[in-house]
This record gives structure tokens, sequence and C-alpha cells, in this order.
């Protein structure tokens, strides 16, 4: 463009000095500075116009390459093998794929959503077509407030706020409670949303540690450690995906004194607080709190077998003038955080009311499907299963000792994909690289399949007794 103009303007100075030139002739000999004048304004035109022209002439030529976008500076670590890991395994297709990755319930066909769900919001349709509160709709606020209110917690509508899933009120709590160069505690195995959250957002992530053979209890003395530094807050999820714990009161207690002592926040995420096994109760974090900041964040996802709806609700604990300016900057940001549609939200109460008198029953299913899967490995070498107390999720460790040529998670889940066409997460993604993860929730007859194809999987790659004593 630049050449260009000095073209022009070399163009115009050539034939404004000749008509210079003409004028001079015609009106006297002398210098004539009204017609100097006259020039350079001429000329300060044409510039301007030609100028013009290019730019737009090189603006509308200008071709489109890639945006370049904003820097994300984290993936879902699951989300991540399943989008651009496993499209680049090559899985045995002379057998039936079994894919056990996704905590999806819909996915299996006894976890579906009941009709009497179905029903309730089918029959809300073409009701609620305007827009809620701010914080979610307040009818449903008042409903989960007395359902989530005990002896001690006499909660109002003021202390629940919906979003978007949990996935929502998660992203929102964390945004409320943490700023960019802050430090948050997060367990060591976990769902990767919390993790994912926080690497985005800069806020640093410190982790504290469990006890595998205690049940996957918290290590208290660790976690003491960790709270001393003052993290903004700490971060619990029970029942866990993907250890499928669900923690005793005791427990609990203990770890809510911990935070307690140190002035740190809980945030707990118990988003399978409904689905839990004959073996355990669920204890909530919130109701456990004697009046210190306690956010709970739960939803429909799971209790009401349809996370497609996006029902999710954050509930706050603790003594108000602790809580207080929390809960003021979380009315702050539900004027910009996403909720699910009207039309879900009131109905709200039909549903989560519908829920309890099913997913007792599902639960049992699910503790069905968790045995039928622990028998199916029974005995296996190399493996063991441990044992879910809730959830829909079952790990499997893996004893790398044992294995030939499986050296980690990854390495297991890419040769169980690779030869047995068995779909599974490594543990790697969740923060420990010593087990896999499986959704127990299909069939009997699949997680039977699992089994079997699994262990012969396993005695392929297993030391076996004369390696063994030569190794020795
Ligand atoms: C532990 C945990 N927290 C949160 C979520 C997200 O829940 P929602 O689908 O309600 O956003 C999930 C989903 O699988 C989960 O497993």
């Amino acid at each position: 463009m630049i050449p260009q103009l000095f073209f022009q303007i070399s163009l115009f100075w050539r034939e404004s000095y000749s008509c210079y030139l003409d004028l001079i002739q015609v009106r006297s000999t002398q210098t004539d500075f009204k017609s100097v004048r006259f020039l350079l304004i001429l000329l300060f035109l044409r510039c301007t116009v030609s100028c013009y022209s290019e730019m737009e002439k090189s603006l509308t030529s200008r071709k489109w390459g890639t945006i370049k976008p904003a820097d994300i500076k984290t993936l879902r670590t699951e989300r991540h093998w399943l989008e651009n890991v496993l499209p680049t395994v090559k899985p045995n297709a002379s057998k039936t794929p079994l894919t056990l990755t996704i905590g999806n319930p819909v996915i299996y066909s006894a976890f579906e959503p009941e009709n009497t769900a179905l029903e309730i919001l089918s029959d809300s349709i073409g009701e609620a077509t305007g827009y809620t509160s701010p914080g979610g709709d307040i009818e449903c606020r008042k409903y989960l407030a007395q359902a989530y209110s005990t002896e001690t917690w006499k909660l109002t509508e003021d202390d629940i706020f919906l979003g978007a899933g949990c996935n929502g009120v998660l992203n929102q709590i964390h945004h409320v409670l943490a700023d960019p160069g802050d430090t948050v505690l997060l367990p060591k195995v976990l769902f990767p949303l919390m993790k994912a959250i926080s690497i985005n957002r800069e806020v640093n992530v410190d982790e504290y540690e469990f006890l595998p053979e205690k049940n996957w209890e918290v290590n208290l003395k660790d976690l003491e450690e960790r709270l001393a530094k003052k993290p903004k807050f700490v971060y619990f999820l029970n029942p866990s995906n993907p250890l499928g714990s669900v923690w005793s009161a005791d427990h609990v207690s203990e770890i809510l004194s911990l935070a307690n002592k140190y002035k740190v926040p809980v945030v707990t995420d118990e988003i399978y607080e409904g689905l839990i096994f004959s073996n355990s109760s669920f204890n909530s974090f919130g109701k456990l709190s004697k009046g210190q900041p306690v956010f709970v964040c739960s939803g429909y996802s799971k209790m009401g077998l349809a996370p497609g709806w996006r029902l999710g609700w954050a509930v706050c604990y603790g003594k108000p003038e602790i809580i207080a300016p929390i809960k003021k900057a979380l009315a702050k940001t539900s004027l910009y955080s996403l909720k699910c549609n009207s039309a879900v939200q009131v109905e709200l109460p039909k549903l989560v009311e519908a829920s309890f008198s099913y997913i007792k029953a599902k639960s049992v299913e699910a503790e069905k499907r968790a045995k039928v899967f622990e028998e199916a490995l029974e005995g296996c070498p190399g493996i063991s299963v441990f044992k879910p107390s809730g959830t829909m999720f079952a790990i499997i460790r893996i004893r790398y000792d044992e294995f030939v040529d499986i050296k980690s998670s990854r390495d297991f889940a890419i040769k169980l994909l690779e030869e047995e066409n068995i779909n599974i997460l490594p543990g790697h993604l969740f923060g420990d690289d010593d087990f896999i993860r499986v959704v127990i929730l299909d069939d009997e007859e699949v997680l039977r399949e699992f089994g079997t194809r699994t262990r012969e999987f396993v005695m392929r790659h297993i030391v076996r007794g004369e390696q063994k004593n030569e190794a020795k």
C-alpha cells in the first residue's frame, strides 16, 4: 500500500505542477501564495482519498486465515483421552466393542430416566417460558432449602444457587472463592473438572493424599499439613468419582474439624449422593458443619438419571456472619452464570421428589452390577477390584510388578482396546497411575464378558511361574 501511495503522490505532483505553471502564466509571473495554498489543499485531499481507497482495497482483499483462540490452558484429561488419544488406537474389530468409559447413566438400559420424570417435564412445557430470578426460580430454591435443612441448619432460598449442572455451580464457587495466583487444595485422585478449572484460571493446585488401604479415606496428617498453608478452599468428592468410596460420618467430621482449625472453607461435590450402596450411608459435609462455611455442590444429573437436563445447585452452610460476603458474590455472579431452562427449574420439586422414589431401586441395581463385576474378576492375577460403596464406578488396581509388558495405566488401557476391544479409562487421567476406572452400569452379561476378556488379556501379559523363577 505504501509504494502505491508514493506513486499516487508523485502522479499528483506532476499533474498539479503543470497546472500551477499554467495558472502562473495566465495570472502573473510572480509567485502567488494563494495558488500554492490551493495546491497544498488539493494535495491533501487527493492523498486522503487515495489512502482511504487503498486501505479499503487492502481490507476487502484480505484472506481469512485461522483465527487465533484465547489462551486455553487446559482440557479435561478424560475428554482429551476420548477425543484425541482413542482415535489413534486401532481396536480389535473381530470382537464386539465394550465401552465402559462414560458416567452417563442414560446410555445403559436399566438406568434411563423414569417415565414419571418424563411426564412431569412434558407437562411443564409451555408453562414456564419466562426468565426466572437470577439465582434461579424462587419456589424451586425454597424447595431445595427445605430439603437440605437440618435441626441445626434452617436454610432459606438465599442459601441456594442454581447452575447449569453441578459443573456450573462448581465453576461459580471456584470463581467466587479464588483469584488467579491463589492456591486451592484438591484431592490427588479426582474427577478432573476442578483441576481443569483451576489450571485454566491460573489458580495453583496443592493436592492431599489418600489412604487406599483404609477405603480411600483422606490421609489426615497430610491434609493438616496442607491446610496449615491456608489454601483459599479445600475440595472433597464424597461419594467419589472415580474411587466409588463413601465416607463415614466420623471421617467427614474429622475432616471438617481440621478445616475449621485452619479456617479454610470447604467445597464438596456430592453429585452422587443418591447412589449409595447397602454397605454404607451418605453423610453430607454441609449437614455436619457446626458453623464453618461449607458449600455443597450437587444436582439432579445422577439422582434423577438425567444429566442432560442440566439441573445443578449449590447449598451454602455456615454462620451467616461468615458466609454473607460469599453469598453476595454468588448472587452477583449469578447474573452472568448459566442455569438450566425455566421449564426444568420450575418442575424441580416434583422431579426431585419423584427421584427419591426410584433412585433407591437404581442404587440396588448398581450395587448388584458392582457385585457381578467383582465376581467376574475374582482371583484374577495382577489386578484387584476395589469394592465401591456407591456411585457408578469401580476401580481396578494394577500390580505392575506382576506384568511383563504393562508399565502404566495408559499401557493397560491401550492394549486392552487393541486386543480385546474394551474401552475403559486409565487412572492417570484421575491422578493415579495404579488403577483403571470402569463404569459398572451396563447389563450383567456385558460385565461378565468384560471379566472373561480382561482375564484372558491379563494372562497373556502376566509374568508366569517360570519367568518369575528366572527373574530370581
Ligand atoms: C464428580 C462429578 N462432579 C460433577 C459432575 C458434573 O455434573 P453435572 O453433569 O451435573 O454438571 C460429574 C459428572 O460426571 C461428576 O462425576
